[in-house]
């Protein structure tokens, strides 16, 4: 079957170029990009004054399968990627059981073509358990396709741990993802340390506490020469920090969030658990050196950290609620109406973070869109207004950041593999 998309703005940070132009795809697979190419009886997609990028990629969410099903699984998680413009999703091994041998990686990759609407990377965990204590089957599970080693979720205190694990990745050049928080710093508090927390008497997570956890776990991947990722950086000593690393030419790579790029700790004024993530929401100025570490290239990746629980576990007193929301149907309205109507980042610079980075970090073929690709493609609307409601959201995650707020740009369209999931919002599978 083929589909034109017809007279769209195709814009492929993988060679730069920003044009208005047709695509062909047959049999899953782009076999022509150009103008004026004939219709003859063929699908067609009218994309004029739309963009037509690469299909978005989210290296960093949590499906929550298996065993935390209330809070999302695959099928409802990958179908809130489809809404969001996302054609490949990276899940996290926080679950329960962890994900940390190569059965459970094979099982969440069979579960991905049978449940899943967009294709789905698994992301195996450091330690046995999350635990921290004992290396988990890494070989093993690189080898069954996992794409990524993480222990998310929260900060791997074992210092000896992450060196012998990082020298164990580094054999296989696959990056380890960290979640970059001295807990002993950090545990107590409930967000942002600063001013916001001491007039509102909430105990704070210092920035120093992820400063000195991203510092150690880069010293540690620069002694292993392994690679490492930095999830969710928050941080201006962070940005900082990783900036150094990479001009010393450490095999580092970052990523940042849409409420972190766009959200301040001024928020939790209102107490209200949508706001609650770690690392925190944090002031205006770390907000600003995200911002400048996406610029220059510190920050290669905007991934969502789509973390969804049940309703009635965040529907509860602040301090008592899960950190986390849904992040995978607001993360293309939240950077298109936060950096690029505001002029931070241009078109090209967010699809090159959304879409071909990642899948450069992560090792995958995607992120481009070229004769002989898979078609994996997102079609959108940078000035399409809607305003956000997780009521109608297609995760089981009903609380976000961002909820009633206007947004300014929208995916209309999400073809994986040459299908058409998700059309003007509505998921087709
Ligand atoms: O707020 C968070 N929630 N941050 C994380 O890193 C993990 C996530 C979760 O799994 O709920």
């Amino acid at each position: 079957m083929k589909l034109l998309i017809k007279g769209g703005r195709i814009i492929n940070p993988a060679d730069h170029t920003d044009v208005i132009g047709d695509i062909l795809v047959e049999n899953g697979k782009i076999i022509e990009i150009g103008q004026k190419i004939a219709t003859d009886g063929t699908e067609v997609i009218d994309a004029s004054g739309l963009v037509v990028a690469p299909g978005l990629i989210d290296m960093h969410v949590h499906l929550r399968e298996p065993g935390l099903e209330a809070k999302e699984d695959i099928a409802s998680g990958t179908r809130a990627a489809a809404a969001g413009g996302f054609t490949t999703v990276a899940c996290m091994p926080n679950t329960k059981p962890a994900v940390d041998n190569s059965i459970l990686v094979s099982g969440i990759i069979q579960r991905g073509q049978t449940e899943g609407v967009v294709n789905l990377k698994v992301i195996g965990a450091l330690s046995k358990r999350l635990e921290g204590k004992e290396l988990a089957e890494i070989g093993d599970m690189i080898q069954t396709g996992a794409v990524a080693i993480s222990d998310d979720g929260g900060h791997l205190d074992n210092t000896r741990l992450l060196k012998t694990g990082l020298e164990y990745t580094g054999m296989f050049e696959c990056p380890v993802i960290t979640h970059s928080e001295d807990e002993g710093l950090a545990g107590e508090g409930f967000m942002h340390e600063g001013a916001v927390s001491a007039m509102l008497g909430v105990k704070g997570r210092p920035s120093v506490a992820e400063d000195i956890a991203v510092a150690r776990d880069i010293m540690l991947a620069e002694y292993a020469n392994a690679p490492i990722h930095i999830a969710h950086v928050s941080s201006k000593g962070a940005v900082e920090i990783i900036r150094q690393a990479k001009k010393r030419g450490v095999k580092v790579t970052a990523e940042a969030t849409p409420h972190h790029l766009t959200l301040t700790d001024e928020e939790l004024k209102t107490f209200n658990t949508a706001f609650k993530v770690n690392p925190p929401l944090r002031s205006s100025d770390h907000v600003e050196a995200l911002i400048a570490g996406l610029k220059d290239g510190t920050i290669d990746a905007i991934a969502t950290d789509h973390a969804p629980h049940a309703f009635e576990e965040k529907d509860v007193e602040f301090r008592y609620a899960p950190s986390g929301f849904a992040g995978l149907e607001t993360a293309l309205g939240a950077v298109l109406t936060g950096l690029y109507h505001t002029g931070k980042l241009t078109l090209m610079e967010i699809i090159e973070k959304m879409s071909y980075m990642p899948a450069k970090i992560l090792g995958l073929e995607s992120g481009t869109l070229k004769i002989g690709a898979q078609a994996d493609i997102t079609v959108f609307d940078p000035e399409y207004i809607w305003e956000v409601n997780c009521i109608k959201f297609y995760t089981r995650g009903k609380h976000s950041p961002f909820e009633s707020r206007n947004f300014k740009g929208k995916a209309l369209i999400t073809i994986v593999n040459g299908s058409i999931i998700m059309q003007n919002g509505e998921v087709l599978k």
